[in-house]
């Protein structure tokens, strides 16, 4: 794993898009791996700013998400699609077509997790793969004890995850979903070139055990180890226990 630290949030998330920038410049048809939360809101910001001044085209591009919430309404304001359309697809020139999710409303999610990996087999697999990191040590939502060779699945949410996630649910716990479709481990690790961000002191500590630590399936992000070229852009409050 290679690491670079920069000033703050804003310098994490300006490099981020620029790699993504590059990477669509340089292969209009490439295949995104794609994450949400609070971090990437400042990632897709600025993409988004470099997609309008230089005029990138996303038109053959395919997006894969991470995972999806079991269990929200069709249309929900707190499903992944909501947040991916209002922070990044409606703002790109991207056919919506080309963006995928696992539907977390599939009546049969075995079915759902197979017909996800399946997509993802046949678009040739992903070039970039963006991920957070969750205060479990998640990435995806491949919560502790997660096999590293796990495939997209259904899973349920640690207590600490709900808990953290709640913000984007108005503070309100109980209305957190238990449960959510994401990528397996093993699915991710198949990445061609995985960017891991992290920002903010909250997850110093996950993150130096991430980094540093022994690999355990205890931490899904220790994983990450196992990868050729992953890429770890962080700002200098998240490194403080590096
Ligand atoms: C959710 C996502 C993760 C993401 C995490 C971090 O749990 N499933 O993929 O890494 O949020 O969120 P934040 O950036 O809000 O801290």
């Amino acid at each position: 794993m290679k690491l670079v630290v920069r000033n703050d949030d804003r310098a994490v998330a300006a490099m981020t898009a620029r790699l993504i920038a590059d990477l669509v410049k340089a292969r209009p048809d490439c295949v995104l791996g794609l994450a949400t939360g609070r971090t990437m809101e400042r990632v897709y910001g600025e993409l988004v700013g470099i997609s309008a001044a230089e005029g990138l085209d996303f038109s053959r591009c395919r997006t894969f998400n991470l995972d999806e919430y079991i269990g929200l309404p069709p249309g929900s304001v707190h499903s992944y699609r909501t947040y991916m359309n209002e922070h990044l697809f409606s703002r790109i020139d991207i056919p919506i077509g080309n963006t995928m999710l696992p539907d977390g409303s599939a009546a049969d999610l075995v079915a759902e997790a197979a017909r996800y990996e399946d997509a993802i087999r046949r678009a040739g697999g992903i070039d970039l793969q963006l991920v957070g990191i969750g205060e479990t040590g998640h990435i995806g939502f491949n919560e502790p004890l997660s096999p590293f060779t796990s495939r997209t699945r259904d899973i349920t949410l640690a207590p600490g995850t709900r808990r953290q996630n709640a913000a984007l649910f108005d503070g309100d716990i109980d209305a957190v979903p238990q449960r959510a479709l994401t990528m397996g481990v093993g699915t991710i690790l198949e990445a061609r070139r995985i960017v891991l961000v992290a920002t903010g002191s909250a997850k110093a500590s996950i993150l130096a055990q991430a980094v540093e630590g022994p690999v355990t399936s205890m931490i899904s992000a220790t994983a990450l180890h196992f990868h050729q070229d992953t890429l770890a852009i962080v700002d200098e409050d998240v490194a403080r226990h590096l």
